[in-house]
């Protein structure tokens, strides 16, 4: 697992590619849910958690990077208030989102004990390596109710040619953790994504969709 040290750094050096400030496409076109309290581990800063609150969404956002969850409300320009806690939450005044700030692992779910019932995960499960991936996904299960709808992102490549993050996840891998989600679209991300990849000689960086049933 890259350390929370790794993370902090790249954060302090802004060095926040995979941030998105015009959200992402995907979420977008695939994305039906309405009035359901969605969870978003790994979070970042990303526009999308305001663009789920606005289709009438609950947001709940975990995120380990504190100035990640400042930046949010702030480039958002977005009141909020902060809370101390097992893990602070930084939380809309007036639009329905709140970020835990701290270790993913250590979050039990929001304090009024309701588990969320929608899970969104762009570059979460990729940002785990392999070895860490089954407990990602069994905490995750924790924290959603059973029948929870669930968009999840993620990238497939040659990891004998590259390292991550972002880490491949084969398909096959995916359809373990998730039985019931369907495979909506994949793409070749080589272009935009990390420099590495190109470097490194990969022909192919696929970006790939899925979604539980609607
Ligand atoms: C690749 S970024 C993706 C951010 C966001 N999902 C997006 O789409 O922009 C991975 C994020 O996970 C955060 N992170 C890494 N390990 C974490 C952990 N154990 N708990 C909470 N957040 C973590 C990092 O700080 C980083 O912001």
């Amino acid at each position: 697992m890259p350390s929370h040290d790794y993370w902090l750094e790249r954060w302090r050096e802004q060095r926040i590619a995979f941030h998105e400030p015009g959200g992402n496409g995907a979420l977008r076109r695939h994305w039906p849910w309405r009035g359901k309290r969605v969870l978003v581990p790994f979070c970042g800063k990303a526009t999308d958690l305001r663009w789920l609150a606005e289709l009438g969404n609950e947001v709940v956002g975990v995120e380990l990077a504190e100035s990640a969850a400042r930046d949010f409300f702030a480039e958002q320009e977005l009141d909020h208030t902060i809370t101390d806690g097992p893990l602070p939450a930084y939380r809309g005044t007036e639009v329905p989102i709140v970020i835990h700030v701290g270790d993913y692992f250590a979050f039990d779910g929001p304090l009024d004990g309701r588990r969320c019932d929608a899970l969104y995960d762009r570059a979460a499960l990729v940002a785990v390596p392999g070895g860490e991936r089954a407990r990602y996904i069994e905490h995750t299960k924790n924290l959603l109710t059973s029948d929870a709808n669930r968009l999840v992102i993620t990238f497939c490549y040659d990891q004998g040619a590259a390292v991550g993050p972002p880490f491949a996840v084969p398909d096959d891998e995916v359809r373990g953790y998730w039985s019931d989600l369907t495979r909506l679209e994949a793409y070749c991300v080589l272009e935009q994504g990390p420099p590495k990849f190109r470097a490194a000689g990969l022909s192919e960086l696929l970006e790939t969709v899925w979604r539980s049933p609607t």
